[in-house]
């Protein structure tokens, strides 16, 4: 078995820990005779697994009792309509719009009411993330939304906008889990579990239970309510059960790492080496302002489309894995989520330097 470094911005890598431990699971899980996969989900073992898998979420992030957490499908893209058909209560609502994924809310947003675009970074290709402490929030905003972390571009908002008493709605998707979290700052988190957490398929919401009402936008389909879900502990439908299993089993990876400060040490060391490197290599740079750089994804160019491309067939050759940029921006991205080792980011960076000398 030989396993490559792999930057793949999601699906990502996950601890291989957690993947040993699911192969040993696999044809018999717990003495069950049957793996997870093969298991009911009204099972009392398929119980005990969800149930512990919130309760150890709920411990990581310090989830507050007057907040459910759900376990739902349909990725991260289907919360983009279900937050406006359940929140848009005054069909208003305001959007920061900082790369592909928020804009893609607020696309969807307009379809439901008035959508306000309160601020943006589209100007300079999505590099930095806006001012956001005195912004034009509508008086009736149902809520303001934000991509915390953009995947594609690299920013991360290190400080969380001034709503004005509005409620914040938040995607983490790709920086889910990686810092501790105030989660009372927010009515709604949520995120799509690919990047940090465990396999595609599963999306986390974290909501504010008086955000969770019958009062949703008129056709709202069943299976779009939160109402729906958090009444039956995201048991109203068959669930997304085994990668629900493997989130539990990053949950417990997660604690046994020491919870969500010593992740975000770790993953300040891991970003600090390859940013370090990018701010003195002569040939290779990162594209994002430094005061807004993302600790998960990491862009970077050489600014020669051709030695781009020589770059990332050379690393791939070399066992540094989906180090391509995003098909909209080019370049290259490096993923370094929480499930990427310190030595993988060493090793890229040594790679890296090899590379400017061999081409420079
Ligand atoms: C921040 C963010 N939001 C939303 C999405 C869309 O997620 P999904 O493919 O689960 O719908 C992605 C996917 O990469 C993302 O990075």
């Amino acid at each position: 078995m030989s396993r490559v470094y792999n930057f793949s911005a999601g699906p990502a890598v996950l601890p291989e820990e957690v993947l040993t431990e699911a192969a040993a699971e696999m044809l018999d899980y717990n003495g069950n005779g049957m793996s997870v996969m093969e298991m009911s989900h009204r099972s009392k073992a398929f119980q005990e697994i969800i149930g512990s898998a919130e309760a150890d979420l709920r411990e990581l992030l310090g989830i507050p009792g007057n907040y459910k957490v759900l376990f739902l499908q349909g990725g991260a893209s289907q919360q983009f309509a279900m937050i406006p058909m359940n929140l848009m209560k005054n069909r208003v609502a305001d959007y920061i719009v900082t790369g592909q994924w928020s804009k893609k809310a607020y696309a969807e947003a307009a379809k439901y009411g008035t959508a306000n675009k309160i601020a943006s970074s589209e100007d300079k290709t999505y590099s930095y993330i806006p001012d956001c402490t005195d912004l034009p929030v509508s008086d009736d905003a149902d809520y303001v939304y934000i991509c915390e972390n953009n995947t594609i571009y690299g920013t991360k908002f290190k400080q969380l906008p001034d709503t004005k008493g509005k409620t914040l709605v938040a995607d983490v998707s790709s920086c889910f889990l990686s810092e501790p979290v105030d989660v009372t700052k927010y009515g709604v988190i949520y995120g799509g579990v690919q990047k940090n957490v465990g396999p595609a398929g599963v999306v986390i919401v974290i909501i504010r239970e008086d955000l969770i009402t019958d009062d949703v936008l008129p056709g709202t389909p069943t299976m779009l309510q939160y109402k729906t879900h958090a009444d039956a502990g995201s048991l109203y439908n068959t669930p997304p059960a085994y990668g629900i299993y493997i989130c539990g089993k990053v949950f417990r990876w997660l604690k046994r790492q020491g919870g969500l400060a010593a992740m975000k040490k770790r993953n300040e060391k891991k970003a600090k080496i390859l940013y370090d490197y990018l701010d003195a290599s002569r040939m290779f740079s990162g594209t994002v302002e430094a005061k807004d750089r993302s600790l998960m994804n990491v862009p970077f160019i050489t600014g020669i489309p051709e030695l781009d491309a020589k770059f990332v067939e050379e690393a791939k050759a070399a066992g540094f894995e989906n180090l391509k940029g995003h098909r909209s921006v080019g370049g290259m991205r490096a993923s370094i989520y929480n499930a990427m080792p310190e030595e993988g980011v060493e090793a890229l960076v040594a790679f890296m330097k090899k590379f400017e000398e061999e081409n420079l």
